[in-house]
């Protein structure tokens, strides 16, 4: 054996040392609130949080683990508390995402969090997540699901879309110009081609948009998945996973 192949092999034995991003969303956890067992709505659900234990062991500190929001069943951030210290256990560098359901997270105090959790947790809103080139960006995003009237639903959509340039606008400042873009709900409502939040990743040439939010097997095909117009996207919630995170990058 040359000793070039002998080289190649040993680094590819540590691959532990190549970095990695993985993502998956809701967990929706209740260490706080066993009452709210997910599994009223099927076995997919049962034992998520062993499930996710054992398909993330492998990850290395240094990987990055997107959580995309539904955390947590928590009504606040003291009920939330076991459900983010169960996050915080889980190997890599964790980003999360605020989800429809994070009543322990309000937007507007993002940055207390982010100060409470520093070097445990991330709390991606208005701002970015730097990975190797890329800038991990994103925001909740919002579909419409018939649960308010059309005009709320513009008004939630207009904020979502001035809160998800904010974090394009924060990452370019620092210099950067590869995008994963992260959303909690799927980027179109269903029988949408197109919405703002389609449209802002194109024009950032965003490469990927990964989401959550959509669960059961009726609901896994409400947006798109795959290439469309130059932007790869994927569902990665976690009952679509089976709780096993997806390779980003
Ligand atoms: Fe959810
Ligand atoms: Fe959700």
């Amino acid at each position: 054996m040359s000793l070039f192949l002998f080289v190649c092999i040993c680094f590819l034995w540590h691959n532990g040392d190549v970095m990695a991003v993985y993502a998956i969303g809701d967990l929706h956890l209740c260490f706080s609130r066993p009452e709210k067992d997910m599994t009223v709505f099927g076995p997919a659900w049962k034992n998520r949080e062993k499930r996710v234990l054992k398909n993330v062991r492998k990850l290395n500190e240094d990987d990055v683990l997107i959580l995309l929001g539904d955390h947590s069943w928590g009504t606040d951030l003291e009920n939330s508390r076991p459900d983010l210290e169960y996050i915080k256990n889980l190997p890599g560098r964790k980003v999360l995402l605020r989800g429809n359901h994070d009543r322990f997270w309000d937007a507007k105090k993002t940055d207390r969090l982010n100060r409470e959790f520093a070097g445990d947790l991330f709390f991606l809103q208005n701002n970015f997540y730097p990975y190797e080139d890329y800038a991990l960006v994103g925001t909740k995003g919002i579909a419409f699901e018939n649960l308010c009237t059309y005009e709320q639903f513009e008004k939630l959509r207009d904020r979502e879309e001035k809160r998800l340039l904010t974090s394009f606008e924060a990452a370019e400042k620092a210099g950067f110009r590869k995008f994963i873009m992260l959303l909690h709900f799927p980027p179109t409502s269903i029988g949408e081609e197109e919405s703002c939040f389609t449209r802002i990743a194109e024009e950032h040439h965003a490469e990927q948009v990964i989401y959550a939010h959509c669960h059961g097997t009726e609901r896994h095909d409400d947006s798109f998945k795959g290439m469309v117009r130059g932007v790869n996207y994927s569902l990665a919630s976690g009952d679509y996973l089976k709780f096993k995170p997806i390779r980003v990058l």
